[in-house]
């Protein structure tokens, strides 16, 4: 790694850490640990013991339940700023869930012993958790939500959504989803077969409300989007 992964300067500019005191940062800068991982790195997987946890600085993780048919759940893609791997440093039961980066990847990592000292020195630091926490618990419902109510248009077209507001850039044409997404990463996303997601992004771009090239998403027509979920709750 070329710079100090553990700077208060590369911390400051992590989401998570904006907020944070200067005696919390510098805290946080001198347990955190650099750690690099190439494209498609298992970093670690669901029923390991946990023993870190993980925030990323630059790059992608995705983060999955296998099953033993070789389909996958995938939770979530996690970007810079975005922490994982607390879960089981909080209850000590065994991760809850896979992680493989998805591009070339720097994260700092944090011992358990680190991260828990931490959390009882600085409410700041559980504050920040609990609010990582909570984000989550409500995406979840909201799946839940959306696998009860929605069809197969309908949760395709609001995870899109999802995406663009998470990782979207505006390019000439819209707004595209800056990640490589396949089209079985988005069937694992939002419960439905890799044919039916094609053949519903084949009739939106006929549409002209998504364009998808080489595994990247641009989204068109984003109110069109919405109507396929508004119509249908
Ligand atoms: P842990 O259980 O230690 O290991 C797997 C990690 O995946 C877990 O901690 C969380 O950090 C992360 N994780 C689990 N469930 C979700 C989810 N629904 N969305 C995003 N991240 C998750």
């Amino acid at each position: 790694m070329t710079r100090d992964a553990g700077s208060s300067d590369l911390l400051r500019r992590v989401p998570l850490f904006q907020e944070m005191t200067p005696a919390l940062l510098g805290e946080l800068a001198r347990r955190l640990r650099p750690v690099r991982f190439r494209a498609g790195h298992a970093i670690f997987h669901a029923g390991d013991e946990g023993s870190m946890l993980y925030i990323v600085i630059e790059g992608a993780v995705k983060i999955f339940i296998p099953s033993t048919d070789g389909r996958e759940v995938l939770l979530a893609i996690l970007r810079t700023g975005d922490v994982f791997g607390e879960m089981s440093l909080l209850d000590d039961e065994p991760r809850s869930a896979s992680a493989t980066t998805l591009d070339d990847t720097e994260m700092v990592s944090l011992r358990r012993n680190d991260f828990q000292e931490v959390l009882n020195r600085y409410p700041d630091a559980c504050r920040a958790i609990v609010s990582v926490l909570v984000r989550r618990l409500r995406q979840t419902n909201q799946s839940i939500q959306d696998a009860y109510i929605l069809d197969v248009p309908g949760r395709l077209a609001r995870r899109l959504l999802v995406l663009a507001d998470e990782h979207g850039i505006p390019a000439d044409a819209g707004i595209e989803i800056d990640l490589r997404v396949s089209q079985q990463d988005l069937a694992s996303m939002i419960g439905a077969s890799r044919v039916a997601v094609n053949k519903q992004l084949q009739a939106w771009r006929q549409q002209g409300i998504v364009e998808v090239r080489r595994q990247r998403v641009t989204i068109l027509d984003p109110i069109a989007l919405e109507k396929a979920f508004t119509v249908a709750e």
